[in-house]
């Protein structure tokens, strides 16, 4: 009896259905194999996420892309968000949004909302360093909802930010040459599709830890081709973000995977892109080293050129394998 059960024990961990019991520890993920790995919400609190868990038919049918909520930060508004609404010009011209200045815009992960740590994070490091437009993507609606509808409605919330983006500079004018889009994890998907569904124009496209899980070989997935330049800040390769370079340019900070400097477990890595990321926008200071190829990421053998990792300059342009090495506190 002691025998089989712990065979069973044994056959359900083959069979990468175990339950891991420490909250963020992801030790035991194996990519397109496990069945359980556990992710941060909003304020890196992990919740234990089943990905074989059946897509909800129902909540995609009143969730999608139509819901998505646009906030507009500027230097005149730094803190207090104005909604523009697509399709409501109203909404444009009784807002700050100027035209003639770059526009920034953030999209979070899976049950993250507006008031997530990454928006103001990112939002204060851009308006710190620049006159910009700044838009916060809230698309709690459905990234709240399971993860394997999440990963289904992506397409649609990343159409649905790329026509609105495509509306407002018809609109009220902008410059596709000063659009910068950053999204975190499934964020990182979600603007991936939008740069594509505005025919790659945009300049710049930051994903900050792609989200792996169920995105290995999917076609929706943040791709070179999204934006003019498409880069992407790996922190967790293998468990919640993807280790593959799936950008122009692929930055490994320390290697690419956890643990990085100051974390123990997957979450806090898979969430240090973006801390990474703000940081960088203020200070231009973290500079990778060309590799050949990922061995070289892995083993810390690469000594080609230097090249700045995220930072919010305009124009960026470059491609390659980077690494570099941090510290684990602010500014890294
Ligand atoms: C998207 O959601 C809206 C609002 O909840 C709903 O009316 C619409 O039918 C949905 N569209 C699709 C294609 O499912
Ligand atoms: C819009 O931005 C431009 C460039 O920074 C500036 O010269 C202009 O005054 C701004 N317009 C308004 C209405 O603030
Ligand atoms: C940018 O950040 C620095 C350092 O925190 C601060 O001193 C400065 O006032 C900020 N500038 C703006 C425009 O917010």
């Amino acid at each position: 009896m002691k025998l089989l059960v712990v065979l069973a024990a044994f056959i359900a961990l083959c069979a990468g259905t175990a339950i891991p019991l420490m909250p963020g520890d992801n030790s035991h993920y194996v990519e397109g194999e496990s069945r359980y790995i556990w992710m941060p919400d909003g304020e890196g609190v992990p919740h234990l996420v089943d990905l074989r868990e059946p897509v909800d038919e129902d909540f995609l049918r009143t969730r999608n892309g139509t819901n998505n909520h646009y906030w507009l930060y500027t230097r005149l508004n730094p803190t207090n968000p104005q909604r523009i609404v697509h399709g409501n010009v109203h909404t444009i011209w009784s807002s700050n949004y100027n035209a003639s200045r770059p526009l920034k815009v953030i999209a979070h992960g899976w049950n993250n909302n507006l008031n997530s740590n990454i928006n103001p994070l990112l939002r204060d490091a851009f308006l710190n360093v620049s006159d910009a437009n700044v838009i916060v993507l809230d698309w709690y609606h459905l990234a709240g909802g399971f993860y394997t509808s999440a990963v289904r409605g992506i397409p649609s919330v990343g159409y649905s930010l790329g026509m609105f983006l495509v509306w407002l500079i018809d609109t009220a004018g902008g410059n596709w040459d000063t659009v910068h889009l950053v999204g975190h994890s499934l964020g990182a998907h979600v603007v991936g599709n939008a740069g594509r569904a505005a025919g790659g124009r945009a300049a710049r496209v930051t994903g900050l830890d792609p989200a792996g899980p169920l995105w290995g070989g999917n076609s929706n997935a943040l791709n070179a081709n999204d934006g003019v330049y498409v880069e992407c800040i790996h922190t967790d390769g293998g468990l919640l973000g993807i280790h593959d370079p799936i950008g122009n340019a692929n930055f490994y900070p320390n290697g690419g995977r956890n643990p990085q400097p100051g974390c123990w477990i997957s979450t806090c890595s898979h969430s240090r892109a973006y801390q990474l990321f703000a940081s960088t926008v203020v200070n231009n200071h973290l500079n990778g080293q060309m590799c050949d190829n990922i061995d070289q990421v892995q083993h810390n053998q690469c000594s080609g050129r230097t090249f700045p990792m995220g930072n919010g300059v305009l124009p960026k342009s470059g491609s390659g394998l980077f690494r570099l090495t941090t510290t684990s506190s602010y500014p890294y």
